[in-house]
């Protein structure tokens, strides 16, 4: 054998998966089981003590097949072929982005710390943060997406308590992207030996084709798996990225919470990963065209997507810096318009679904102001960037002509 290192989209049809441990089959099947059989006693015991961490694991030794809810042969198979692309060394399968999300932060926060985030994220996320982590006193702090490396560095400078800068990367919806690098350095500059500042990325929108931020310094990487992973709006999951050692408390945190997704989900998401890369890249080839039109488009006031020149030099030189590729996700503004011309556009398109979520092989399209982020107040909102005359859009595998002619009829109608 040669020592060329195979690429990721080689790697995940063999990585992980031993087909002679299950009667050959090129596949693997799905382990529809709650729970493992111990050979003895002894062995029990000692998947026990690994698994409660009650003692370390020898060389060669890995951790046995206990209960589902802990792992499962399909998660395991999932997790091992997941970090292809990011470089990873572990990862962690959840039932659903937020899944990932609530339990990597309750994993790694107590009361008395506080987390700072890029605003705005997700609205889950905006929820979890807002209104949930606080209950714990863990106290939540937003900064504007895209802030400057001194913006950012100002609100951990004086605060001994900020232990995880969060930066979702690009944000849902506006798109804008957030400055991995410069949060690792900081996170560097302000642990000692009393803390230590994790930098997390939800890298939902971009990766793991277009942007893979722990090569910038991230130390866990949040998914929802729900999106680009599964691809086919046909499921719910999650997934954490990092170091063995931090997946490892992610993983306990997991356990308890029972935060967990099952192995039909695992084996659907497997399913997958072999046209993973040639969709994001299709969609993203397809979504290139829309911008061109949209951008040219006389009821458009502005589009947002990454590297665009109208979203400002420090996203360009961001978007330089950390992604190589644009994605499929476009937020446009339609001009001088509120809630009810942007209604007579979505009520008016044909191909696209009027729904949430996005990363599948169909286009789905939505209003972020009365739903995804419909639960930030108005001066939330306000300063976040998102308005009612506001349209995401994840462009999916139609043909990009007919989304086109479609949603120039439908702008007709605004
Ligand atoms: C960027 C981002 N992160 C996290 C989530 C939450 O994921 P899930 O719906 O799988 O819980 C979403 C959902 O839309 C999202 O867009």
């Amino acid at each position: 054998m040669s020592h060329h290192s195979v690429k990721p989209q080689t790697e995940i049809f063999s990585k992980g998966y031993d087909p002679q441990r299950s009667e050959g089959a090129a596949i693997p099947p799905v382990f529809r089981t709650s729970t493992f059989v111990f050979r003895k006693a002894s062995e029990g015991k000692r998947a026990f003590e690994i698994a409660y961490g009650l003692d370390a694991m020898k060389q060669g030794e890995s951790p046995a097949l206990i209960y589902t809810r802990v792992n499962n042969p399909n998660s395991e198979i999932l997790e091992d072929k997941v970090t292809a692309w990011d470089g990873a060394e572990a990862a962690a399968l959840f039932s659903s982005g937020m899944g990932a999300i609530s339990s990597t932060c309750l994993a790694f926060l107590k009361p008395g710390d506080t987390l700072v985030f890029s605003d705005p994220v997700y609205g889950g996320t905006e929820y979890f943060f807002r209104h949930m982590l606080p209950q714990f006193q863990i106290r939540t702090i937003p900064f504007p997406a895209g802030a400057t490396k001194e913006d950012m560095e100002r609100l951990v400078k004086n605060d001994p308590t900020v232990k995880v800068i969060y930066l979702e990367s690009p944000a849902n919806p506006t798109i804008l992207l957030s400055d991995v690098a410069s949060a690792r350095e900081i996170a560097d500059t302000y642990s000692n030996d009393k803390r230590r500042i994790l930098v997390m990325v939800d890298n939902t929108f971009m990766g793991p084709i277009f942007q893979q931020p722990l090569k910038q310094g991230a130390d866990l990487i949040l998914y929802s798996a729900t999106k680009f992973f599964g691809g086919h709006s046909d499921l719910v999951a999650g997934i954490t990225m990092g170091s063995k050692e931090l997946i490892g408390q992610v993983k306990v945190m997991r356990t308890i919470l029972g935060s967990n997704s099952d192995p039909d989900t695992a084996w659907l998401i497997h399913r997958s990963l072999g046209t993973l890369q040639i969709r994001m890249e299709k969609q993203q080839e397809n979504a290139l065209k829309l911008v061109d039109f949209l951008r040219a488009h006389p009821k458009v006031s502005k589009v947002a997507y990454p590297g665009l020149p109208e979203m400002g030099e420090r996203q360009v030189a961001l978007w330089k810096q950390q992604c190589t590729g644009t994605g499929s996700l476009i937020s446009f503004f339609l001009k001088d318009g509120k809630e009810a011309e942007a209604f007579r556009l979505l009520d008016a398109v044909q191909h696209p679904k009027l729904a949430v979520s996005l990363g599948g092989i169909e286009t789905l399209i939505e209003h972020p102001y009365t739903m995804t982020h419909s639960d930030m107040t108005l001066e939330e909102k306000h300063h976040a960037g998102i308005t009612e005359n506001m349209i995401r859009i994840s462009v999916g595998l139609e043909d990009p002509d007919d989304l086109i002619e479609d949603l120039k009829q439908a702008l007709d109608k605004v």
